[in-house]
């Protein structure tokens, strides 16, 4: 539903007019089970922990609205089951993590992977628990050091999806760090398609949390690729232009292309730093978790990049709330935009076209979900990897004679350079 945007006032003094807060877009914000935006989400497979999470107790997460489970058996299968025990409720995160399952700490029921009962004891041999019925579970998948599970219908669980940049040669992926923020989804992965706040939030507001090339208000535009979208952010640099492409695949996946680039020197597509998901725990509590890409080649990707210890910069929240008002960064931006960012009270400007072209593909899949259909993004058959379109590219382009025929010219080249790579995926074609 298209909500009217707030108006601004017309006069001054005016904020006793200004008082009544409309509700959030609740088919796009909210992510309980049947919910439309829930049951839209629970269609891909969404990561729950690393897989060194699961040590030798139970781990208890939250996703998307439900409380759950999970653990690694002694056999090393990995289980994601309801959080309360179904005899009578006690937390299976105070279990114990045995050879077959869980078994919980207050009866000993035991469970295993797929959720069927196991044992009972203390019931009588001829049971009708035991071995003939189930407590809830979700399949799992392990890969590249992560646990993701299938929380959607059984008969509409889609092949893992694997994209390019997972499987690149020269190329290794390193689970790298999960981290919370207490407000919604879709505010945080929005703003992977807002290049302006990197401009100012990141640059001018806190000093150069990137590098200092990145204070230029970029040249922008936005692209809807096969599996999401990517803005382009054209910069002049010197007798270069940098391209800048950082992408959202559908859902809630995003990529983003190296935040130490400079633009000083030429560079062909440096395809991405990181993917790293969104992943709404509820309604008002989400996770990020990152996949980070590292290269072979010798100084192409900063040595504290593939140190799991060191965060990216600027993502967790300031360490006292006056530090966080002196420096905020991301978190401070976007908790602090309510719980839930209400739609109705904003007024979108031109740099925010990536926010209404992300929206309405989230919108566009949410309702495809709800007429049966599968949704865009969601890719069934696993010929090879998905492509995918995040990266810098920095051409040697000197400046135009005039700053507004230059910004054209970036525009272009950005463009253009877009194009390229929507027609021929660089990482899909051995590059
Ligand atoms: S409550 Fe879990 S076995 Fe009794
Ligand atoms: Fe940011």
């Amino acid at each position: 539903m298209a909500t009217s945007r707030a108006r601004f006032l017309k006069q001054r003094y005016g904020g006793y007019f200004h008082r009544d807060l409309p509700s959030e877009d609740a088919e796009l914000t909210h992510v309980g089970p049947g919910t439309p935006g829930g049951e839209y989400l629970r269609r891909f497979w969404q990561p729950v922990c690393f897989s060194d999470d699961l040590k030798d107790v139970p781990l208890k997460v939250r996703m998307l609205g439900e409380d759950l489970v999970a653990y690694r058996d002694r056999r090393s299968r990995v289980g994601l089951l309801e959080l309360h025990c179904p005899h009578r409720g006690t937390s299976l995160e105070f279990g114990l993590v045995g050879e077959d399952g869980i078994r919980c700490c207050y009866h000993g029921w035991l469970f295993g992977a797929d959720g069927l009962i196991l044992e009972t004891p203390g019931e009588p041999a001829d049971s009708t628990f035991k071995g003939k019925l189930w407590h809830g579970a979700y399949p799992v998948h392990e890969y590249g050091g992560v646990v993701f599970a299938y929380m959607g219908p059984p008969q509409k669980k889609p092949p893992f999806p694997v994209y390019d940049t997972f499987v690149r040669p020269g190329w290794r992926m390193i689970p790298g760090r999960k981290y919370f923020y207490p407000c919604n989804w879709l505010q945080m992965h929005e703003n992977h398609m807002d290049p302006a706040h990197t401009a100012f939030l990141h640059t001018i507001v806190s000093g150069a949390v990137f590098t200092e090339e990145f204070g230029v208000l970029p040249e922008l535009d936005f692209l809807e690729t096969p599996a999401g979208m990517i803005y382009v952010a054209t910069r002049r640099v010197g007798d270069n232009v940098w391209a800048r492409m950082v992408e959202t695949l559908l859902p809630n996946l995003s990529q983003v292309a190296p935040i130490w680039e400079t633009g000083r020197n030429e560079c062909e597509f440096s395809g991405p730093m990181m993917s790293r998901w969104t992943m709404p725990l509820d309604d008002t509590h989400t996770m990020f978790l990152e996949f980070r890409h590292v290269s072979e080649k010798d100084g192409e990707t900063p040595a504290w990049w593939a140190d799991r210890n060191i965060m990216l910069p600027g993502q967790l929240a300031a360490d006292s709330y006056e530090e966080g008002q002196l420096h905020p960064g991301d978190y401070e931006a976007q908790v602090s935009q309510r719980p839930i960012a209400i739609h109705g009270l904003e007024h979108l400007g031109v740099t925010d076209r990536g926010i209404t072209m992300f929206r309405r593909q989230i919108r566009r899949g949410i309702r495809a979900v709800a007429n049966g259909e599968d949704p865009p993004g969601l890719v069934r058959n696993g010929g090879g990897a998905i492509p995918t379109y995040c990266n810098n590219t920095i051409v040697r382009q000197p400046k135009a004679e005039t700053e507004v025929l230059d910004k054209a010219m970036m525009r272009e080249i950005g463009k253009n350079l877009a194009k390229g790579y929507l027609k021929s995926p660089p990482l899909s074609n051995g590059h």
